[in-house]
């Protein structure tokens, strides 16, 4: 593996492997890698040429009062565990070489960025979009890999990618979990002993939820009120917001429709840490009339 720090090396080596005839598949990352992360590099592999990872913690997605400075790092180690998932070419630009002067531009997706995440944190997706845009601009033509654990971050990537005409397949996948169906993240680090045991319960409340669609409720009120009052079941956990959405959009549907293509996104306050969590979800057919 090849570890590269600038935007002309990167470009020069894979403009190369282009010409060659050899695809490229890329997956970036902020870093502090684990095995969600991993999961993308070994799609990437699978399915392209050569694999290109990237590590920047990009200031433009983290507000002032947000945890840039304390976000975790440790570039040893993801440097081994970028290797052993057979990444190829390892980016990890410096500050000044992403941004060596005040960003002038950027990218907004409007709609699909205002709800949910947008709304408690309401620069975070134009500042992903940007350094996405950026970041596809300089791996150039590729297959991107994103993880569906960040269920709207993916759908603001899919939405940029397509007005914007890029030459960029994006590929979702599926969230890797810890063994009590905590999704990994690399925010876990910040979770106290206690707050840790405590933290399956934003799984449980998407379990309970899709329970409730499954058992046949075309409510979304109800359905997020089940979700809801797991939450309200852990006392170190405060519900920041539980939902039930159409996939294709992330709008909530007024009412849920025989057969609906479903998500349910929660996001939930630990003292340490703020989580956020999904599942899809089918709503069941109509039944059929039996003649
Ligand atoms: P980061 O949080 O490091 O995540 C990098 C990629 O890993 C994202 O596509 C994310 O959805 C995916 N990922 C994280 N946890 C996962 C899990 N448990 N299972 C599967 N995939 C998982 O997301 C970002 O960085 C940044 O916003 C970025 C897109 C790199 C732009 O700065």
């Amino acid at each position: 593996m090849r570890t590269v720090r600038t935007i002309a090396e990167l470009r020069a080596a894979l403009d190369a492997e282009r010409v060659s005839g050899r695809t490229v598949g890329f997956v970036p990352t902020m870093g502090f890698l684990h095995e969600g992360h991993v999961s993308l590099m070994r799609v990437a592999r699978a399915e392209t040429d050569v694999v290109v990872t990237s590590i920047f913690v990009n200031p433009l997605q983290f507000a002032p009062h947000e945890d840039l400075d304390d976000y975790p790092r440790d570039l040893e180690r993801d440097t081994s565990l970028a290797e052993g998932a057979g990444v190829d070419v390892l980016f990890t630009p410096p500050v000044t070489e992403m941004y060596p002067q005040p960003v002038a531009t950027t990218v907004s997706v409007s709609g699909v960025s205002e709800c949910f995440e947008g709304e408690s944190r309401p620069t975070h997706f134009a500042g992903v979009a940007t350094v996405v845009a950026k970041l596809f601009s300089i791996v150039g033509p590729c297959r991107a890999y994103f993880g569906e654990k960040d269920f709207q971050q993916l759908a603001v990537v899919r939405r940029m990618a397509s007005d914007l005409s890029m030459p960029v397949e994006v590929v979702g996948c599926e969230t890797v979990r810890e063994p009590d169906g905590l999704a990994m993240s690399s925010r876990n680090a910040y979770l106290s002993d206690e707050e840790r045991a405590a933290a399956p319960v934003v799984h449980r409340a998407l379990r309970a939820g899709a329970a409730v669609v499954l058992a046949g409720e075309t409510d979304p009120a109800a359905v997020r009120d089940a979700m809801a009052a797991v939450v309200a079941g852990e006392a170190l956990a405060e519900l920041d917001y539980a939902a039930v959405v159409r996939t294709v959009d992330l709008t909530v549907p007024d009412t849920i429709d025989p057969g609906a293509d479903l998500r349910l996104l929660a996001a939930v306050r630990f003292r340490s840490a703020r989580l956020i969590d999904n599942t899809g979800v089918t709503a069941p057919a109509a039944p059929t009339e039996r003649s």
